[in-house]
């Protein structure tokens, strides 16, 4: 008897629903899917598939966003984009033109920012282990902070400045222990979690710090983890230990000039109630809006993430028994968010025909020789003939940042969007690019 025929998740939001919350993505009678002025079939026909594709205005407009909220609850908050979220360039350039500063965690991601006109004095170093060569490499440029998250590594620092002559900024990462009810991968501020100090030994090691040689303590920081939907509970536990830990530094006449409230703020994916900036800055505001401390943020996903499609091609679609498997150009590879950490994220047609036509539940996949491959089962999307074009959604945070060559399949091209202008602002990875820096030892010749 044959199986019986996969259902639709039904909680699916349509499209029309995913559409309507992201402004920046509109559909056109003619034009099929647009992001700000440009068709994503233009982008195709440019760039080729699969690509992905930013939007200029909207990471402008979130970043304003965010750094609008921290100014209404009259916060004096520094934002600094988490690199990692999206080390384009361009995307990097883009918001270093708006006054963003950048949260980094390797000496190419400084690199990147510096490039991309960001002042090294805007730059905080954070990671849980930098090494000697990348601490160098940042001091010598003059990065504007460090948050140190061992004693281990406070040494290291008094070290490469000493030895350069320099002061190193160090702020002390603690880990307040505390859940903020996201996914284990991407949970950072619970005790068994690798990051900071604990924060019962925080005092001691910063009363340390202060009198360790080419050290300057400025203050604390924590990061609590990413993607968080789930309220501000977790983000105010953490503030709060925070505020704390500053008046008893404080009361032992140490300075506090610093606190860095992290990032972490998630985005609605699927249809997650998430919170929205205002709700952060208030739980900042709450807990150490009196401190007097200079205050910082490093968002990455809730600035970057909705403001980029992956663009991908079908190559065909087959029928198993009961499954229909559209299978796509972009792969696991590509976005590897789905296979990581069952993300689940929006995909839409983007041509008007496909838009307006009858769903039926599919699984939607990559070439990848992996089961893992998988973007998304039981998806309601319509027949995709070869060639069609779908847009995976809110892929501009830790999509392409995120790539490999699995599979010795080239990354895949970046394009900006600005209006009705587009650039391809990363081209695609060549087959010569690929294979380049290997060679064959001669013994094997
Ligand atoms: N600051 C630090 C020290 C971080 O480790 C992170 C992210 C951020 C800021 C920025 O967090 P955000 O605002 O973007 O949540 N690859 C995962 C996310 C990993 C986040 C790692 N740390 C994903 O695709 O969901």
């Amino acid at each position: 008897m044959a199986a019986p025929a996969p259902l639709l998740a039904d909680e699916d939001p349509s499209f029309a629903e995913l559409l309507a919350l992201r402004p920046q993505l509109t559909m056109h009678a003619h034009d099929g899917l647009t992001l700000e002025d440009v068709p994503l079939a233009r982008v195709a026909r440019e760039a080729g598939t699969p690509s992905w594709v930013y939007s200029a205005a909207t990471l402008r407009r979130r970043y304003h966003a965010l750094r609008g909220a921290l100014a209404d609850a009259q916060l004096p908050a520094e934002v600094h984009f988490a690199v990692k979220a999206n080390p384009n360039l361009a995307v990097l350039r883009t918001l270093a033109k708006e006054g963003a500063g950048a949260d980094i965690v390797s000496e190419g991601e400084l690199r990147l920012a510096l490039a991309a006109g960001i002042a090294p004095s805007h730059v905080v170093f954070s990671g849980v282990g930098k090494s000697l060569a990348e601490l160098r490499f940042a001091l010598s440029r003059g990065v504007g902070q460090i948050n140190a998250e061992s004693a281990e590594e406070v040494a290291m620092i008094s070290a490469v400045a000493t030895a350069l002559n320099v002061t190193a900024r160090v702020a002390l990462r603690v880990n307040p222990d505390v859940d903020p009810r996201t996914h284990a991968k991407i949970t950072t501020g619970k005790s068994e979690n690798k990051f900071g100090v604990p924060i019962l030994d925080a005092p001691a090691l910063y009363a340390r710090m202060v009198a360790t040689p080419g050290i300057a303590a400025v203050g604390v920081a924590t990061h609590i983890g990413s993607q968080i939907t789930s309220g501000m509970s977790a983000y105010s536990a953490a503030y709060r230990a925070l505020a704390e830990l500053v008046r008893e530094l404080r009361a032992q006449s140490l300075p506090v000039e610093v606190v860095d409230c992290g990032g972490g703020l998630g985005i609605p994916y699927r249809d997650e109630p998430a919170p929205s900036p205002a709700a952060l800055a208030g739980a900042i505001k709450a807990a150490l809006g009196n401190s007097g401390a200079k205050l910082m943020v490093e968002p990455g996903r809730w600035i970057a993430g909705p403001a980029g499609v992956l663009l991908a091609s079908v190559i065909l679609q087959k029928r198993t028994g009961m499954r229909r498997f559209v299978i796509l150009d972009a792969a696991m590879n590509d976005l590897v968010r789905p296979a990581m950490y069952e993300a689940w994220h929006g995909i839409i047609p983007v041509s008007p025909g496909d838009y307006a036509a009858p769903v039926s539940p599919c699984d939607v996949v990559g070439p990848v020789c992996e089961t893992g491959d998988t973007f998304a089962r039981n998806r309601g999307l319509p027949p995709l003939e070869p060639g069609s074009l779908v847009a995976f959604l809110d892929a501009g945070a830790y999509g392409a940042a995120m790539s490999s060559t699995y599979n010795a399949r080239p990354l895949a091209a970046e394009v900006l969007v600005d209006g009705d202008r587009l650039a391809v602002v990363r081209a695609r990875q060549t087959q010569e690019a690929l294979l380049a820096g290997q060679s064959v030892p001669d013994w094997l010749t």
